[in-house]
């Protein structure tokens, strides 16, 4: 059962895994190689819990709670020894996450999950790197992570049942839905937002309307 999750990376997506994970009663470690990175995390962290109370969407205990659940550094080795499960946030590049997989999967305890939170690339590709394939996956969060309710779960070609189900169960105590999508580039929802983006671009290609009033029609 996973208690202690490893958040690597503490950028946009990183920093909201890290927020709603701690909200819903998992110890996290949020890491990043930037000391920056990290305080600018812990500022967006610890400023949405107060005005997530201040607006009373959480209560003051709550708060309090997420703040004692979370802790930060800028050590992967001490992010991940005592981990359940890791969720790496870090750039959308395939030799970065295959390093950092390589690397958890050397210092992570052997029954951890290794989650990656790619938006496109391959789950089995970056789990070849580790020796447990088995226990790879991707868990495709969206921002801002604790609004969106979707997680699109995607198995490596070697991903176990079990693994699955464990990070399904991570999900439902996020408060999130998930949905099982196989291995293509892009998952459904990159492979669909491509798709928008293209038409917006032909229809200011064709003068249908401005840049600027295209995005205010679709926000
Ligand atoms: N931004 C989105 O809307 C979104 C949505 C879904 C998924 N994603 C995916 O999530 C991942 C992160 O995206 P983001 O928007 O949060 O990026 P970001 O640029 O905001 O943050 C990335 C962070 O990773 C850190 N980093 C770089 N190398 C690292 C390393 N070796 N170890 C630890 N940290 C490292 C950087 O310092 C930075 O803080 C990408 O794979 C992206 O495709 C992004």
């Amino acid at each position: 059962m996973v208690k202690q999750i490893a958040v690597i990376g503490g950028g946009t997506m990183g920093r909201g895994i890290a927020y709603t994970a701690a909200l819903s009663g998992f110890e996290v470690t949020l890491q990043d190689i930037s000391n920056e990175a990290i305080d600018r995390a812990q500022n967006y962290i610890e400023t949405l819990l107060k005005k997530s109370v201040e607006k009373g969407y959480i209560q003051s205990q709550q708060r309090e709670r997420a703040l004692g659940n979370l802790s930060y550094t800028t050590q992967i080795e001490e992010a991940v020894r005592k981990t359940d499960l890791m969720i790496e946030a870090a750039l959308e590049k395939m030799d970065l996450k295959i390093e950092i997989f390589k690397q958890a999967d050397e210092l992570a305890p052997a029954h951890a999950i290794l989650a990656t939170n790619t938006s496109t690339m391959s789950p089995t590709e970056i789990a070849a790197s580790t020796k447990r394939p088995d226990r790879c996956v991707a868990m495709h969060f969206f921002n801002p992570v604790h609004r969106m309710k979707l997680i699109e779960v995607i198995r490596g070609l070697d991903t176990s049942d079990v693994t699955v189900d464990e990070v399904k169960q991570v999900a439902e105590q996020m408060g999130k839905e998930t949905v099982e999508v196989n291995e293509f580039p892009g998952f459904v929802t990159s492979r669909m937002n491509c798709l928008i983006g293209n038409e917006a671009m032909n229809m200011l290609m064709e003068g249908v309307a401005s840049a600027e009033d295209i995005d205010k029609a679709l926000n």
